[in-house]
């Protein structure tokens, strides 16, 4: 039976990202093949830029159909879709407008709704219609969720403490972060965890003590601990300097 985690440290941060970048479209590949359309669900923050700038490179010359993928947001900041700092620009700058994704198929996060909790339920119905799960009972399932990890053990915008961590109901919310003193929109982990495939792309010499924390010791306290799919595969990559307290460790498990 196939492993339901998987770690991956690879030599470089370009190396991680070729690595997420494989898996990235082994799941497009898959889920086209067997439905003809493709859920993805994408990281925030500058960690997956680098996966971005590949998939772009590659989209002109691979086989990927982009015209068949979704493409959703794990969480979103504050601020305006074209704002340096969102995570919907980033995708923006370094994917969409370098790959031939079909923009119909682009939902932006509204993270700078007037009304976050409205908006935060309006992009739920919209993940509930164009995933699926269309009644309250059923949970939609990603075809590939991909998270980066704060140096706090964050994912998305789901922070060690929060009262997030314990919603069972809510697929999508948002939450005023007080350490951050911002607001955020987050997928919660309901929906993080129904995906067939969850990506966790953690590269730099800051996130070594985390990664220890969390991929070694196991510090249930972590956001990051709770993201392993249900009836899914987690995969894990990381690069040396992430993985510099644990690689012994790591490679002595797997
Ligand atoms: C965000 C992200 C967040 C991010 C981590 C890592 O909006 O900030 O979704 O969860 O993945 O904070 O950020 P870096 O990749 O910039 O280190």
């Amino acid at each position: 039976m196939e492993k339901a985690r998987a770690i991956f440290v690879e030599e470089s941060q370009h190396a991680a990202a070729c690595k997420a970048v494989e898996i990235v479209e082994a799941a497009i590949h898959e889920a086209v093949n067997s439905r003809d359309v493709c859920h993805i669900a994408l990281a925030g923050g500058t960690t997956p830029i680098p996966a971005y700038q590949i998939l772009a490179a590659r989209s002109m010359t691979g086989s990927i159909p982009w015209n068949r993928v979704n493409f959703f947001f794990g969480d979103e900041r504050n601020v305006p879709p074209d704002h340096i700092e969102s995570n919907y620009h980033t995708a923006q700058r370094e994917l969409f407008d370098k790959a031939p994704v079909d923009w119909s198929r682009v939902y932006p996060m509204p993270g700078d709704a007037a009304d976050l909790q409205a908006a935060a339920e309006s992009y739920e119905k919209t993940i509930r219609r164009v995933v699926g799960g269309g009644n309250e009972h059923e949970t939609p399932h990603f075809d590939l969720i991909m998270l980066g990890m704060g140096c706090d053990g964050h994912v998305a915008s789901l922070f060690e403490g929060s009262p997030l961590l314990n919603e069972d109901k809510k697929l999508v919310a948002a939450e005023c972060v007080t350490m951050l003193g911002r607001c955020r929109m987050t997928m919660t982990l309901p929906l993080i965890k129904a995906a067939h495939n969850v990506l966790l792309l953690v590269t730099g010499e800051d996130k070594a003590e985390m990664v220890y924390q969390a991929v070694i010791k196991g510090d249930r306290s972590l956001p990051a601990m709770h993201i392993k799919p249900n009836n899914g595969k987690l995969w894990i990559v990381v690069d040396k300097a992430a993985a510099r307290l644990a690689v012994d460790e790591i490679e002595q498990r797997h």
